[in-house]
């Protein structure tokens, strides 16, 4: 049966080493010149409603180098933008192609589209979740700290999609979580108390020094994310006092990495002394969806198990 990525809440934990493995096989033998071609003779779909950097070049570089073709869409240039139904575009594309990354405001959407869909959909972000993101962010913070069971996590700023994934991520994971976000700005409540039931280490405090207290990584997003940009004026003064800077940090531990998934604005979430400064491992976890999107492109379409290999 396919499978897709449209929440991280819907893989098991042995679904989310086994992306660990691979992305971590896949950029090792990358940096050692070895090239590997299991998507060889297949097309990747990239259907983009909203702007993307990363996500798409990294999904569009990680079928490349696999040997394959993406074929980037702006969902504007679509039958969909004339409401063709999302369902008969998801029959037709399952005929042309072998896998389908998603970028788009509804999560519902997408959920649809997946549904209808004969081969494996990608979230590549909604309004309500940014799964592959927060993968290579995992990732990210495996290298960097070797373990996740007794890491303590800090998510600074709004409740929004990459908030909701790394509540995911953390019920079925099992670690540390604590979110600081103005009350107005909390993540879904639904979402939230669901997680709690799991894993009772994930909180909502209101003060950004109680969650990053101690934390072994700190992580921040934009106060405004795409959609919400007629909010951006009123959203900086509720922010205000939610900005990763030197100061926070020295209530962390000694070690703390800080992670931003980007594009960052200086001196509003994070000051530019930190973005840049010897804590932030943000260019990593940038080049590590590169690596992690390879691993999902090859585990969904070629059922590559790396756990036995
Ligand atoms: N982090 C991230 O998803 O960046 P893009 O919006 O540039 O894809
Ligand atoms: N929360 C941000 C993430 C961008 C990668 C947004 O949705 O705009």
């Amino acid at each position: 049966m396919k499978k897709d990525i449209l929440t991280l809440a819907e893989l098991e934990k042995a679904d989310f080493e086994r992306l660990f493995q691979r992305a971590a096989e896949l950029k090792a033998r990358h940096k050692q010149g070895i090239r590997d071609r299991s998507l060889l003779d297949k097309s990747v779909g990239l259907i983009f409603e909203k702007p993307s950097t990363r996500t798409r070049l990294s999904f569009e570089a990680a079928t490349i180098q696999l040997g394959g073709t993406p074929i980037f869409i702006s969902a504007a240039d679509t039958q969909m933008a004339r409401n063709e139904p999302v369902e008969d575009t998801a029959r037709v594309l399952s005929r042309y192609l072998d896998a389908v990354a998603i970028r788009t405001f509804s999560q519902t959407l997408v959920e649809d589209f997946a549904a209808a869909a004969d081969i494996p959909v990608i979230n590549a972000l909604t309004d309500d979740h940014h799964p592959c993101q927060v993968l290579s962010d995992l990732m990210t913070v495996l290298e960097f700290k070797g373990r996740l069971e007794d890491v303590k996590i800090a998510w600074i700023g709004d409740g929004n999609n990459m908030a909701n994934s790394w509540i995911d991520a953390a019920t079925v994971l099992g670690f540390e979580l604590v979110l600081a976000c103005p009350d107005e700005y909390a993540p879904h409540e639904e979402l939230l108390a669901r997680a709690r039931d799991k894993n009772q280490r994930i909180r909502l405090v209101s003060d950004p020094a109680e969650a990053a207290a101690g934390a072994d990584v700190i992580n921040t997003d934009v106060w405004a994310s795409m959609g919400q940009e007629h909010e951006a004026d009123s959203r900086k003064n509720v922010f205000a006092s939610y900005c990763v800077d030197s100061k926070l940090l020295e209530v962390a531990a000694d070690d703390v990495i800080v992670m931003h998934c980007l594009p960052a604005h200086r001196g509003e979430e994070i000051t530019a002394e930190v973005l840049e400064g010897e804590r932030s491992v943000v260019w990593d976890q940038a080049e590590n969806k590169l690596h992690m999107h390879k691993a999902i492109l090859d585990v969904l379409i070629s059922g590559h198990r790396a756990a036995t290999k």
